[in-house]
């Protein structure tokens, strides 16, 4: 992705580090973290220092290789399974993130007793982890984009954009190649409560590659359905089940059954690695329930009635009934035939 004229990737290895763009800074400031340990790694990824199903799972998969490559001799598969845990431990709904650090994890266990290879091994499948969900983003973007037709008004919940992902995005990436091949869209961006990754990421991202835009509260999206002024509606995923259910950020639901009530198509945009093969139903899945603080205060401001409790899932499911299709690097299919078909 392109941030001030330069090129970047939400997560990258570079000097024996793990490097990423701290989320939590942008867009008032643009930092880049360094770790050298999983722990940190792991920390990072709870405090959404990085965050988005794909970005999570390229900084699992290279926390692992830290991991692999400080493991004491004597210990190195205990301290890897130990590490692995923890990584995983780290957020429950996005899938990416346990199939990017079991990726490290399988291919560098193949390796002992051979150390010195097995922790070589352990970081060229971090970086082959991390490029491939980036390859996949760029073609399924370049597939998305299809659906996009000249002078569509393009509604988004969230940040599906490249720094949810390594690089180019999910729902974005459609965005972005729409955008480079001269269409002329607008996109309606919710702001995505508590935490506004839409208000903060997904604008930012749009400025900084000139695509038209607007931040929009999270409940404004049917007044705009109402005035006839959406055209489409893309996501992300957070982990898509075998029956085409999916998991995404809080609000995604609501916007799907808006979208449906409103004759409005309805995509999901996602690389291979946000399908749980494992997974049958969107009921199967672990929603994340976040600090009730988020909702509570604005930074260090106290927005809400203080003695009463709030409830915060992170995530809700979107029942494939209410999707028109899921767009992949393979393809744009139906639902519940998604998971089939990305695995042929
Ligand atoms: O809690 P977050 O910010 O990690 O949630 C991210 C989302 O819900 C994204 O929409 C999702 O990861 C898909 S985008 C690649």
């Amino acid at each position: 992705m392109q941030i001030n004229g330069q090129e970047y990737r939400s997560v990258w290895f570079e000097n024996s580090r793990v490097k990423m763009i701290d989320q939590n800074k942008l867009p008032f400031a643009f930092e880049i973290r360094e770790y050298s340990s999983y722990i940190e790694v792991a920390a990072a990824i709870r405090e959404m220092i990085v965050r988005g199903a794909p970005a999570i799972g390229a900084s699992g998969a290279y926390g692992l290789a830290l991991a692999a490559l400080s493991a004491p001799q004597d210990k190195f598969r205990a301290y890897l399974r130990s590490a692995r845990d923890e990584l995983i431990s780290t957020r429950p709904t996005a899938v990416d993130l346990s199939i990017g650090v079991n990726y490290v994890y399988e291919n560098t266990l193949k390796f002992i007793p051979d150390l010195d290879h097995a922790r070589q091994v352990a970081l060229l499948a971090a970086n082959e982890f991390a490029n491939r969900s980036a390859a996949e983003c760029l073609e399924l973007g370049i597939i998305g984009a299809s659906l996009i037709q000249d002078g569509y008004r393009i509604l988004t919940h969230c940040n599906a954009g490249a720094l949810a992902t390594v690089d180019h995005g999910t729902a974005l990436a459609a965005i972005r190649q729409a955008h480079k091949q001269g269409k002329n869209i607008f996109v309606y961006v919710d702001e995505t409560r508590p935490r506004f990754q839409g208000a903060r990421l997904t604008a930012f991202e749009l400025e900084q590659e000139g695509i038209p835009h607007a931040i929009i509260t999270d409940a404004a999206s049917g007044f705009y359905f109402w005035k006839n002024e959406i055209d489409m509606v893309i996501t992300g995923s957070d982990r898509i089940c075998l029956n085409g259910d999916i998991a995404n950020k809080i609000g995604t639901y609501e916007k799907a059954v808006m979208a449906r009530a409103h004759k409005v198509p309805f995509y999901v945009a996602a690389p291979v690695s946000t399908f749980d093969f494992g997974c049958e139903k969107g009921e199967d899945i672990m929603i994340e329930i976040r600090d009730e603080k988020e909702l509570k205060f604005c930074g260090e401001i106290p927005v809400a009635n203080p003695n009463s409790i709030a409830l915060n899932p992170a995530f809700d499911i979107t029942p494939a009934a209410y999707i028109t299709g899921i767009i992949t690097p393979k393809g744009i299919f139906e639902p519940a035939e998604a998971s089939q078909k990305v695995q042929a």
